[in-house]
């Protein structure tokens, strides 16, 4: 049918124009004709043809130069010439510029119909050839997947998603062996063999990007036809992100599986000593009656006094074992991190440290101000206590255990020993150099039970059972990194932002301490200064001393200090109000501490106005003047 078929006819002889627009109407075309170029190319921006039919020699331009013309839904069209003898050169002219085909006048009707068919064929193929190229074109750049067509590694083609998978620029290794690119040694071997005998379909290996990156890969291939030869066409996908997937949930699913038996041995191991301190207890209390009954040289008191220590000690792992039950925690307050574990190094220290410990060093390092934890003091103890103990056995001899504590804070959850959920810690971590715990025991030392040690000497195997279950008691969560150089006990306790409960009968002198923040003491006395140099450096400050009103005004002019301590009445000069208010003009926020022999009198109270927070009156004690350096610094 040609009925849909819109011929555009242009010829500036009117009457073979009319002529043949009306054989072919005749012939069912839709024709309209145009006798100059000009008018062609005015309906070429108007209307859609599906061919031309052009003179070659128009009055006003050159026929093929209305091909120009051919645009948008007319660059399809398909153009035949038509031509007098004299403008063949032309006609040929126009055929390299894809007209095509062309008649000589006048034109020989059949001829014309055919060359008319043949053309329009070759333009719909032609078109469906084209829309078919920029289909796969399309398909190929919108997918996320690189294209490779190769012939036993030779690149021949491939689209820009691998160039950008790879690294490459577009086209880089086109025509060049690809395979060493692309592929890093380990997977070389078996991707040459898939090819050699030519196995197709999916296949997962290691990638290589030009960097030298590596990632993993999924490769799809099959067999093609390309330029009339048998090629490898080969889609590959970047599966980075589900490999990382996969890994953490294998990770998760392992974590769920600890987490599991450690709860439920953690209950066994708590029936169990539910039952065992029944029992016990015939066996600690009976041996005392049978001691008290016999005489001093009975001939079995060695062996039930023999019984009786047994039976306490295994009274002791009972009271371990509870501990590992979940929910036996002693009574649990605010507590300042810092000064559980530094009191617990402390004591540590101070007891001379048993043999275990006496070639070893214990370094402490807390960060300032880290915040406050809800625990069970006792608890954080035995914690400290099982894990120093643990490094320093693993040690066993010489060598360095290192205590910290931090500030945690994390935005997403992290996969760590076990699965640590988003939120702010403090983190208590115990490193040791010790030999470090190989990989296979690694997953097991939190068991109950669990040791490497011999029985009865050290190691029951409930000391990270204790330690375990207590952390997670506290709702927190651990960590462990463990190498050949030694290991490290990451222990997140959740902060809380309540304030640590004052004990008025015995203030803690830790509570005070200091990160190292810079005081000026502004006093006339020497002996004040040094009282005040030493008190406030043993709680880790900085202090320096002058001795004026006016020395301190200086000394603000040259440092910046964080608090300056200033005495009200001095001998010489200006007095502390004075002086208070000339550092003011120097450093508005300067904070200061007001320490004198004085009650509260009208300067005082003057200056206290003027911004100073505290008033301390000498002689003060290291907790009095603690306690206010503290308050004055928390100001703002
Ligand atoms: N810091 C460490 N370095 C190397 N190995 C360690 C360390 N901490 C623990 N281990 C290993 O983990 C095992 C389990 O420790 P755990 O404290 O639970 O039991 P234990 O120390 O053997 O016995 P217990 O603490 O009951 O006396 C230990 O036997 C040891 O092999
Ligand atoms: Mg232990």
């Amino acid at each position: 049918m040609n009925v849909s078929t819109r011929i555009l006819l242009v010829d500036d002889e009117p009457r073979f124009c009319d002529s043949l627009a009306e054989i072919l109407s005749l012939s069912g075309y839709l024709v309209t004709s145009a006798q100059s170029g000009e008018e062609a190319v005015e309906l070429l921006t108007k209307d859609v043809f599906d061919l031309l039919l052009l003179d070659v020699e128009l009055p006003d331009m050159l026929g093929y130069q209305i091909m120009d013309h051919l645009k948008g839904e007319n660059s399809g069209a398909a153009t035949i010439m038509l031509t007098g003898n004299a403008t063949v050169t032309t006609a040929i002219e126009a055929l390299k510029k894809g007209a095509y085909d062309y008649l000589k006048k006048p034109v020989d009707h059949d001829l014309l119909f055919k060359t008319i068919g043949k053309a329009l064929t070759h333009s719909r193929l032609e078109q469906a050839l084209r829309v078919s190229e920029e289909r796969s074109k399309t398909m190929a750049e919108a997918s996320w997947e690189g294209i490779v067509i190769h012939d036993n590694g030779q690149l021949l083609d491939a689209n820009k998603q691998f160039f950008d998978m790879f690294g490459y620029q577009e086209n880089e290794l086109l025509g060049e062996q690809i395979l060493d690119n692309i592929l890093p040694a380990v997977s070389l071997p078996e991707v040459r063999l898939r090819i050699k005998n030519k196995t197709f379909g999916s296949h997962e290996t290691i990638g290589l990007k030009k960097n030298g990156e590596q990632f993993p890969i999924l490769t799809s291939s099959r067999h093609m036809e390309y330029r009339g030869k048998k090629v490898r066409v080969c889609a590959i996908r970047d599966i980075t992100e589900r490999v990382k997937a996969e890994q953490e949930k294998i990770e998760l699913q392992k974590q769920v599986a600890i987490t599991n038996k450690m709860e439920t041995l953690g209950l066994m191991a708590g029936s169990v000593a539910h039952d065992l301190n029944n029992i016990l207890s015939g066996i600690v209390t009976l041996p005392e009656l049978l001691l008290m009954q016999m005489g001093e040289n009975h001939e079995h008191r060695k062996i039930i006094t023999l019984i009786q220590e047994a039976g306490q000690e295994a009274a002791s792992v009972v009271s371990d074992l509870i501990t590992v039950t979940r929910g036996a925690t002693a009574q649990k307050r605010v507590w300042d991190a810092n000064i559980l574990v530094r009191n617990y190094v402390a004591t540590t220290k101070e007891k001379g440290l048993d043999s275990q410990l006496k070639d070893i060093d214990i370094m402490l390092d807390c960060e300032c101000r880290v915040s406050n934890i809800y625990c069970s003091a006792v608890h954080i103890n035995k914690i400290l206590m099982n894990l120093i103990g643990n490094a320093a056995e693993a040690i066993n001899g010489k060598g360095m255990v290192a205590v910290s504590t931090k500030n945690i804070s994390l935005d997403h959850p992290f996969l760590g020993y076990e699965l640590i959920a988003a939120g702010d810690y403090v983190v208590i971590s115990i490193r040791d150099d010790g030999p470090g715990i190989e990989e296979k025991s690694l997953k097991k030392i939190f068991e109950p039970f669990y040791s490497k040690k011999v029985m009865g000497r050290s190691g029951t195997g409930l000391g990270l059972a204790i330690v375990w279950n207590t952390v997670h008691d506290h709702d927190g969560f651990i960590d462990v990194q463990s190498d050949g150089g030694g290991t490290t006990f990451n222990l997140y306790f959740p902060i809380t932002d309540k304030a640590v409960e004052e004990e008025a009968d015995s203030p803690f002198i830790e509570q005070y301490r200091g990160c190292g923040e810079n005081i000026l003491v502004v006093d006339d006395q020497e002996k004040q200064q040094k009282i005040a140099r030493t008190l406030l450096d043993s709680l880790g400050y900085k202090t320096d001393t002058v001795s004026s009103g006016e020395e301190a005004v200086n000394y603000i002019k040259m440092k910046e200090v964080d608090l300056i301590v200033l005495d009200m009445i001095m001998d010489a000069g200006i007095n502390g109000r004075q002086t208070y208010e000339e550092i003011l003009k120097i450093n508005p926020k300067q904070r200061a501490l007001i320490a004198s022999g004085f009650a509260e009198n009208d300067e005082v109270q003057k200056t206290i106005l003027l911004g100073a927070s505290q008033f301390v009156k000498k002689p003060y004690s290291l907790a009095q003047m603690g306690q206010a350096v503290k308050q004055a610094l928390s100001q703002t």
